[in-house]
């Protein structure tokens, strides 16, 4: 029941193989605007909203060696693992969200 209860709050954003490798994808699901990275077969999910300023994440560059998404406006570097700020002018997280691929498709947990 509880299982039942959790998995309630998964949603689809994709199928699996519809990202590529190293890429970086904006998606409106349920009122929010996600950035979604597929880092070799690793999705995460962050807030695709800069937290310095009106700017897109999935608008900049994903670079998957350092795990960073580079706002597009003003350079300030995510970490796309956690939404932790890591370069100026970034300071404040943005929010992350669990993922998980379940039958073909990435989920994330709103
Ligand atoms: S708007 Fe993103 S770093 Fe300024």
């Amino acid at each position: 029941m509880k299982d039942e209860l959790m998995s309630t709050s998964w949603s689809t954003l994709c199928a699996a193989g519809d990202l590529p490798d190293g890429e970086a994808r904006a998606f409106e699901i349920e009122g929010a605007r996600l950035c979604l990275v597929n880092d070799a077969g690793s999705y995460f999910c962050v807030d695709d909203l800069c937290t310095h300023g009106k700017a897109y994440l999935s608008e900049g560059y994903c670079d998957t060696e350092d795990c960073v998404l580079e706002c597009p406006l003003h350079g300030g570097l995510f970490d796309y693992r956690n939404g932790e700020a890591c370069g100026e002018p970034a300071e404040k997280p943005v929010k992350s969200y669990a993922v998980r691929v379940a039958d073909g498709h990435v989920q994330v947990q709103l």
